[in-house]
């Protein structure tokens, strides 16, 4: 971490590197008509989704999280070694602890990081941003890897037809780096308002542990989530706006002068709702809900990489980022895009080593901890043994 300097100049937290990661597996509506009563056609009409991708045992929210941050410091040309903090949004943890972030820590080899895991729901991106562009700016830390991922499958409730449809598993990242030039996050909203927080929740602990009755939610008769999503809907559609705006206000620009607003994938009738109260033309969001469908946390970055991955934004464009849900939490972000990082500094190949080398180091250490362990085991039976010794040899010496 850097160390704080009370002379220095602005420092500005730019984003230079993005990624994203799903599941192998997709699942059509069709797939989904075959387990609850629904169709095809009412899915699409009532939320714009065709497709999602769904986790199989094997991919865990860490491993999605990590081939997402991978890809994300390939873009930005930035070593493991160089990240200073590590934030996974997510609420579909493995476990309460250690962190998600922690995990993906270690696997990454990112050995002189922080991380934490960090819980607003459908908003935990947009949040865990801020937080780390506030430590950037502050001048505590340079380098973040920011990062929204969730496997949903694992805490849906597949006979509730008004919410097993909506959900996909993924994982998105962003890499965030202070530098003097102005530009990167320019402004964010954070707003929460916990009395609707039994209007969409969830009463399980870690996605890995997600079948406990005696997690049950009483007022709501399951474990798994839970929405009441007509309520949802009409909360979503009056935020994005509001903190859109208010975002814009605070970084001094019009609305107008967004490029690109990336919003919460929750359902296209949410977005083109916003779109009609903003006066803007639909094609102002970014959408690709339609092929992995609400993947909560994970939504916003993966639809941020793929809508820098189709060139839709350039150097100096203003755009927004706006989450809302479980909390209710909601938030918005407005960033001056930083465009595409300097030429390559390293190789793709130093960055594959320090992979392998932290895939080896973290077997090494178990390794070496399981040795000390059964050595801590056998060394008080020694000592038993040279007390005996000790006493043999007193009698041979009476
Ligand atoms: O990420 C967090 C934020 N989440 C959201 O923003 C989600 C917000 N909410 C929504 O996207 C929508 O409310 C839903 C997609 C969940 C539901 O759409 P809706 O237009 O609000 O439908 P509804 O709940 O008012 O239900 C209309 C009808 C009902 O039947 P009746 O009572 O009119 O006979 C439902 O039983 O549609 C029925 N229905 C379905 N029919 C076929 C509900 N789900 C389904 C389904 N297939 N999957």
């Amino acid at each position: 971490m850097a160390a704080p300097n009370a002379t220095r100049p602005n420092i500005y937290a730019h984003i230079v590197g993005w990624g994203m990661a799903v599941p192998e597996r997709c699942m059509t509506n069709d797939d989904i008509a075959a387990i609850v009563e629904t169709s095809d056609e009412w899915i699409r009409a009532r939320t714009g989704i065709h497709t999602r991708y769904i986790a199989n045992e094997r991919e865990t929210t860490a491993l999605l999280g990590l081939r997402a941050a991978r890809e994300a410091l390939e873009v930005a040309d930035i070593l493991p070694i160089e990240v200073d903090l590590i934030i996974c949004a997510t609420s579909t943890p493995e476990h309460i602890f250690p962190s998600t972030a922690s995990i993906i820590q270690d696997m990454l080899g990112a050995s002189k990081a922080g991380a934490f895991d960090l819980s607003a729901a459908c908003s935990g991106f947009v949040y865990a941003l801020q937080t780390a562009a506030q430590m950037i700016r502050s001048g505590a830390i340079q380098t973040a890897i920011v990062i929204g991922a969730e496997t949903m499958s694992r805490i849906l409730d597949w006979q509730d037809r008004s919410t097993c449809i909506l959900f996909g598993d993924g994982a998105g990242a962003v890499v965030l780096h202070g530098r003097a030039d102005a530009g990167g996050l320019m402004s964010a909203v954070l707003r929460s308002d916990g009395s609707g927080r039994d209007l969409l929740d969830l009463p399980s602990v870690g996605s890995l542990d997600v079948n406990r009755p005696d997690l049950i939610n009483r007022e709501h008769q399951t474990y798994k989530l839970y929405m009441e999503g007509g309520e949802v809907f009409k909360f979503g559609t009056r935020v994005i706006g509001e903190s859109v705006r208010q975002a814009c206000d605070i970084a001094g620009i019009s609305i107008t002068d967004l490029k690109l607003i990336v919003p919460h994938q929750a359902n296209e009738r949410i977005i083109h709702a916003a779109a009609r109260a903003l006066k803007l033309e639909p094609d102002v969001f970014m959408l690709n809900l339609d092929k992995y469908g609400n993947t909560s946390a994970a939504s916003i970055p993966i639809a941020l990489c793929e809508a820098a991955q189709q060139e839709r934004l350039q150097q100096g464009d203003y755009m927004a980022m706006v989450g809302f849900g479980g909390g209710l939490a909601w938030g918005a972000v407005v960033v001056q895009w930083s465009g595409v990082p300097e030429p390559k500094r390293f190789g793709t190949q130093r960055r594959q080593f320090i992979y392998l080398t932290a895939a080896g180091r973290q077997r090494i250490r178990t390794f070496l901890r399981r040795i000390s362990e059964t050595f801590n085991r056998i060394r008080p039976q020694r000592g038993r043994l040279q007390r005996l010794r000790r006493n043999i040899d007193k009698i041979d010496d009476e």
